[in-house]
């Protein structure tokens, strides 16, 4: 089982033993509620690294409706299970008042990139994520992070961030994981009734077929999808859509 630290002093003077032992520390910053997409982000740090790092951090500052941060699936005792067979050595769980002892005053913004696609629909939450990655890099101290590309303008505005503020770790991209059927592996999934469950990899299939990113959102509103956007960007199209109460999101190379 990984050792579960839950202050940010603990894993100090673990980072601070291994860092002396001349060791590598590639780190997984996760908010739980694990899967297989997860679960790929672990394999590839444990290749690269000596000692790999997890977090697992709801964090309520990323979450621009209450509810669903009080709804988000937490399932410690699993994901410690899963990080077990993927043989990450610490995760590191704080809480809201170890994370924030700033009483949340201080916070990272960029402009104009965290208020398009994603970011025009869901105000406040790039702030949210970027302050909190920004803490999770400097508690963490290590040489590689990891991110999916499955949350592809969060992963760009990390790597952004960490370039304007001389952050010394590496950003390490990861593809993104699918169920057989095509639908990006994500914590949400779970919400899916079994109908919205197969209605569900239209989303990838969409953006992967249509000719254009406007032909993809007729497909599917057609479909039953309430559609946030569907935008071609240099080399990608990404799509954010709403099935019911879920919301998914998808990116595909173009
Ligand atoms: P979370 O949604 O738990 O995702 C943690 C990491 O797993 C992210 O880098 C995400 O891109 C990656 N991931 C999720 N689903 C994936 C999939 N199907 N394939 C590949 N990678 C996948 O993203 C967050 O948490 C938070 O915003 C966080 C960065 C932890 C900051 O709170």
């Amino acid at each position: 089982m990984p050792q579960v630290i839950e202050t940010i002093a603990l894993w100090r003077s673990a980072r601070a033993k291994h860092r002396a032992a001349g060791q590598s520390v590639g780190f997984v910053p996760t908010m739980g509620a694990l899967h297989a997409g997860h679960r790929s982000l672990f394999d590839v740090a444990r290749r690269e690294n000596e000692i790999v790092l997890a977090s697992i951090f709801v964090n309520p500052t990323q979450f621009d409706e209450k509810r669903d941060y009080e709804i988000y699936p937490r399932t410690l005792e699993a994901d410690c299970g899963l990080m077990d067979a993927a043989h990450v050595d610490y995760v590191l769980a704080p809480s809201v008042a170890q994370m924030y002892p700033d009483g949340k005053r201080y916070t990272v913004n960029e402009s104009p990139f965290s208020g398009e696609l994603c970011g025009a629909h869901r105000p406040g939450h790039f702030t949210g994520v970027l302050t909190v990655v920004m803490k999770l890099l400097q508690i963490a101290g290590a040489d590689r992070a990891y991110f999916g590309e499955k949350d592809y303008q969060q992963i760009e505005l990390i790597r952004g961030m960490c370039g304007a503020f001389f952050i010394p770790t590496a950003i390490v991209p990861c593809p993104t994981v699918r169920e057989p059927d095509g639908l990006a592996m994500s914590s949400r999934n779970s919400r899916l009734n079994p109908a919205e469950r197969a209605q569900a990899p239209l989303f990838h299939r969409a953006l992967v077929q249509s000719s254009t990113a406007s032909g993809a959102r007729s497909t599917l509103e057609a479909a039953g999808f309430q559609v946030d956007y569907v935008e071609d960007r240099p080399g990608r199209r990404l799509g954010a859509v709403r099935l019911g109460a879920t919301r998914l999101i998808d990116n595909v190379a173009r």
